[in-house]
């Protein structure tokens, strides 16, 4: 449900899918004396603030990097401090979701994580699967080069079993075997606090994604932030390979 589109904004040009890498939220922390945790705990403001904006907007798909394969290499405590945050956030926010016609999926090895915090996904997913309103993918326990290896593996096991001729596999049926199928690639993938890397992220959706790296440590993450990533978004120029349509038309003319 489209309510309001900010002045300066083309709103037939927005992304169809904004992926996210949210990242600085110990910087922030940080940066004010404050345990890393705080830092957690704020972002979690910061996604709730750029889910409703995307949906005001009429942004389609969402679809944010919570927590990696690679981020149980952190300290105990911080890992166990985001588990019971994610599961006291979502049980917070089912019924919110709800009402705003969220449609939330997790994606992710979700088999490993606490018993409570898979109840929560399962409830928050069922409840919502018939929404309407903004996809929301949450990835948790998420790992690109994982996810690529178990569509191998679901594609070499379909073809054993004679059901799949290894010749027919394509790019769409192997996407079919990932996490996000029937879910558009990302346009824009914005990562903050300033690093400049994907991190293990949609390894495969983001081929042709425009990428958008900012300053901005996740916590401070606002509305003016994310009306910032959409207009530099729009002022590129998507090419997939091919030519400028204006430079397109140019040599066609000529020929
Ligand atoms: C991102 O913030 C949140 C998660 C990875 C769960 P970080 O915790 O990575 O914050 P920095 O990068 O240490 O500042
Ligand atoms: C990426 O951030 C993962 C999430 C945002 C959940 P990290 O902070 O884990 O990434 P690196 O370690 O800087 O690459
Ligand atoms: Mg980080």
């Amino acid at each position: 449900m489209v309510t309001s589109c900010p002045q300066g904004l083309d709103p037939y040009r927005l992304p169809s899918h904004i992926a996210v890498i949210m990242d600085g939220n110990g910087r922030w922390a940080r940066a004010k004396g404050l345990p890393r945790m705080m830092g957690h705990r704020a972002g979690v403001q910061a996604l709730k603030s750029t889910l409703r904006n995307c949906s005001d907007w009429g942004i389609n798909a969402l679809t944010v990097y919570a927590f990696s394969t690679e981020n149980w290499s952190r300290p105990v405590d911080e890992v166990n401090f985001l588990m019971t945050l994610f599961e006291s956030v979502l049980e917070r926010e089912i019924d919110s979701l709800e009402r705003e016609h969220v449609r939330i999926r997790f994606l992710g090895d979700l088999e490993v994580l606490p018993g409570r915090l898979r109840d929560l996904i399962s409830e928050a997913t069922n409840k919502t699967i018939g929404n309407e309103g903004i996809h929301f993918n949450v990835c948790t326990n998420y790992g690109g080069r994982r996810e690529l290896v178990l569509a191998a593996k679901r594609l070499a096991e379909l073809s054993a079993r004679g059901e799949l001729d290894p010749s027919s596999i394509d790019e769409n049926k192997f996407a079919s075997q990932l996490l996000t199928a029937g879910e558009e690639d990302p346009d824009l993938l914005i990562r903050t606090s300033g690093e400049r890397r994907i991190s293990n992220f949609l390894l495969w959706q983001l081929a042709y994604s425009e990428i958008y790296v900012t300053d901005v440590l996740w916590p401070d993450f606002d509305e003016s932030a994310l009306l910032h990533a959409l207009l530099d978004y729009q002022a590129r120029c998507r090419r997939f390979g091919g030519l400028d349509p204006i430079e397109n038309r140019s040599i066609g003319e000529k020929t």
